[in-house]
């Protein structure tokens, strides 16, 4: 997508071949800087502490940061190493294993001296490959909001997103904002309710940042306000990412993402959830019981973090000094609460069987019966 004009991605290789380069998120939407990654620690970093964020993000900065770690430690010994660090930095999203694998699969058998180099270059595929998939689930949820409008007759379709599933949560186009963007380019009229997003603010900071650079329409709304708008038929279709989606369709998402599902029920609004492949773990089906949910610092609830009148960026304690929060990244919806999944194969019913006869080379279910 274009920053004031200019086309920019979130991860790139430098020119001089020796570092990749990302956008700091973390400083966003108040300064857009970059920021060069030169060694595992780093890439290490950029992902725990956020610079870089979003289920496909991480995966492609693992990527990236398993070469390298390549370059400095070819060794078998050098790989797990890398492999258990990048691992340990965010445990929700299964594109990082996903990613890790993949990378670690394609270099494995290579002598050391040609690791790093494979390692790239499999880094800057995954990298590209999410592109592709990003630019296939614009078109497949841009036709669920184009039928929308073809009934609304020239009014715009209200989209409600949580979060950030944007361009930032990926390498392009973003998961949920793909079909948005798609739409709005193709003079589809629609207008997006963003989440805040509590407690770090992705969608008050990255997706309406995003947003409003693009020309999209949007609103910013408290975090609590989805209910009341679907009450009062203010939204037409939720469409949210994902950091993993298990074998029988449940859903892993930011925190909140389940409340608006329920309320999304409720009031009869579709409710539909973005995903590439690698976001999907066949290895769990029970979302609430099996996968590991993230707990970050009690901090991120206790303070805000923004720009004050005169120009300067600032946090803030809101909570009473002394008091304590918990501090939750991820929330399961249940797959019987998702209307459907929009993948890069088109949009898929969040079933165990839909999702094996959609993606049976992931599933290793119609392998096995085959
Ligand atoms: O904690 P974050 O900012 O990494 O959480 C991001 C989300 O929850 C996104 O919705 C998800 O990763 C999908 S991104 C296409």
């Amino acid at each position: 997508m274009k920053v004031d004009g200019t086309p920019t991605r979130t991860i790139w290789r430098e020119p001089d071949g020796r570092a990749v380069g990302i956008i700091d998120q973390t400083k966003l939407p108040h300064r857009f800087e970059t920021v060069r990654l030169e060694t595992l620690e780093e890439a290490a970093h950029a992902i725990r502490a956020m610079l870089v964020r979003g289920a496909p993000l991480i995966g492609v900065t693992a990527a990236y940061g398993l070469a390298l770690a390549l370059r400095a430690a070819p060794s078998d010994i050098g790989l797990a190493r890398a492999c258990e660090t990048l691992a340990a930095t965010r445990p929700t999203a299964i594109n990082l294993r996903w990613a890790l694998d993949t990378v670690s699969t394609a270099i494995r058998d290579l002598p050391p001296e040609r690791r790093a180099d494979a390692a790239f270059a499999r880094a800057g595929e995954i990298a590209e490959e999410d592109v592709e998939i990003c630019a296939a689930i614009g078109r497949h949820g841009m036709a669920l909001i184009e039928a929308i409008a073809a009934r609304k007759g020239g009014e715009p379709v209200n989209v409600l997103t949580h979060c950030n599933a944007g361009w930032l949560a990926t390498v392009d186009w973003g998961t949920a904002t793909a079909p948005i963007y798609m739409a709005h380019d193709a003079g589809i009229p629609l207008h997006v309710w963003v989440d805040e997003t509590r407690p770090r603010n992705q969608g008050a900071s990255l997706t309406a940042w995003e947003l409003s650079h693009h020309g999209v329409p949007c609103t910013l709304i408290a975090d609590n306000t989805g209910g009341h708008l679907m009450q009062h038929g203010e939204v037409d279709i939720a469409i949210v990412g994902t950091d993993r989606v298990t074998a029988q369709g449940d859903v892993c998402n930011k925190i909140g993402t389940y409340l608006k599902a329920l309320a999304a029920h409720d009031n009869g609004v579709p409710f539909y959830v973005a995903l590439p492949s690698p976001t999907l773990d066949f290895a769990v089906s029970d979302g609430v019981k099996e996968i590991p949910i993230e707990e970050r610092g009690a901090e991120e609830v206790t303070t805000m973090w923004g720009k004050t009148a005169d120009g300067r960026i600032e946090t803030v304690r809101i909570a009473p000094d002394g008091v304590g929060a918990a501090n939750y990244g991820f929330d399961v919806t249940p797959a019987r609460l998702v209307t459907g999944l929009i993948t890069e194969r088109g949009v898929v019913a969040a079933t165990r069987e839909s999702l094996a006869t959609a993606f049976p080379e992931r599933s290793g279910v119609l392998r096995k019966a085959g």
